[in-house]
């Protein structure tokens, strides 16, 4: 039964991302139906550069933005008028990026007099689970791993989190996109490393696992990358084949055991019932398995959301945005576009 038969009017969201190189809109019926979810990806023109390039990402998101919220509605069979909120990425992010997402919220917004609520973007990421598990409800424990985050986060309650540890250097999916690079399999390196790894040997090589003197959930993989590429200088000057594979396998073998490491010591210290993944990372093969099986070790049950809702995307922006929108969260035309907002910060 749907809440409308239930006498509860149902809340339709229209979300909006732009944080770095998807331009995406979504419409969320009662932050977990998704009606329909746009992806228009960047990732072709950035792959010529090797990266994201911020200014060509600005410009693209302005060219695609309103054919993407005009798709997202029409998929969805719904116009403005059937929207109650407008749910848009705010931060963190490029801020270029994030400027045109937020303009086009605002824009809507103002003209159609539709409440409008900033969402931040990892909030947006772990919402991503309330989509994928119907029944997911706080508090659980969630690793959110993406190609600019890597944080631990104890979900409380809806829009509720405690911070356990993040990275000091570099994030994990910067670390797969980085030695990809370094190995010769490009842009974007996190999907290239799961694939090569496939035909790898994760044993072949020892890449070291990340200490850090701070909190002891913290991460770092800047020391592993610098591994990585150590190894493939010395191989080269000593004229020895370099296998792609086993470097491949071995490097993701090594962030694997860190994040689930760490992640499952969170699990245990505070008896978590619930473990979720989230963010671009989180679609990894070897990240999935590991977790699942550390989870299934402890009797704990494990969430991820399906690769599709685990990179960026508007649908987990509208769900997010739902939580805010059921706690009375609304913002003003003086939204701004912030690329350093913390997470739990308004
Ligand atoms: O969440 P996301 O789409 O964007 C950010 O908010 O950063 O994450 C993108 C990151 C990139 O670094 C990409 O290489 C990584 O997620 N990624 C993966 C995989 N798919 C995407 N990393 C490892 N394995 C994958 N299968
Ligand atoms: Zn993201």
């Amino acid at each position: 039964m749907n809440s409308m038969a239930e006498g509860k009017k149902d809340i339709t969201i229209l979300g909006i991302e732009s944080s770095c190189d998807e331009t995406a809109a979504a419409v969320v019926v009662n932050g977990r139906d998704v009606l329909s979810n746009e992806i228009s990806s960047q990732i072709d023109i950035h792959t010529l550069y090797g990266g994201v390039v911020p200014e060509i990402a600005s410009r693209k998101h302005t060219e695609r933005i309103n054919q993407v919220i005009r798709e997202a509605l029409r998929q969805a069979d719904r116009t403005l008028d059937d929207i109650d909120a407008i749910a848009v990425t705010y931060g963190p992010g490029l801020v270029g990026a994030l400027l045109v997402g937020v303009s086009a919220a605002k824009a809507i917004s103002f003209a159609r007099d539709i409440p409008l609520i900033g969402v931040h973007h990892i909030e947006g990421h772990i919402s991503a689970n309330f989509i994928a598990a119907k029944d997911l409800e706080p508090p659980f424990m969630c690793l959110v791993v993406s190609g600019g985050h890597t944080h631990l986060v104890n979900v409380k309650d809806y829009g509720v989190y405690e911070i356990l540890g993040r990275t000091q250097d570099d994030a994990a999916g910067e670390a797969f996109d980085k030695v990809a690079r370094a190995i010769g399999l490009g842009y974007p390196g996190g999907p290239k490393i799961d694939k090569a790894a496939k035909e790898g040997n994760p044993q072949a090589l020892h890449f070291p696992r990340g200490k850090v003197g701070g909190s002891r959930y913290d991460f770092s993989f800047s020391g592993l990358k610098s591994a990585v590429l150590n190894y493939l200088n010395t191989e080269r000057m000593a004229g020895r084949e370099i296998s792609v594979p086993d470097v491949a396998a071995s490097f993701q073998q090594a962030v694997v055991d860190v994040l689930v490491g760490h992640a499952m010591e969170a699990v245990d210290e505070y008896h978590a019932p619930k473990f979720a993944i989230a963010g671009g990372v989180a679609s990894n093969s070897a990240l999935r398995r590991a977790a699942e099986e550390a989870c299934r070790e402890r009797g704990v049950t494990f969430y991820c959301p399906p690769p599709i809702l685990c990179t960026d995307n508007a649908a987990m922006i509208a769900c997010a945005g739902y939580y805010e929108y059921l706690k009375g969260t609304r913002s003003g035309y003086d939204l701004n576009a912030v690329p350093g907002l913390a997470l739990g910060e308004r």
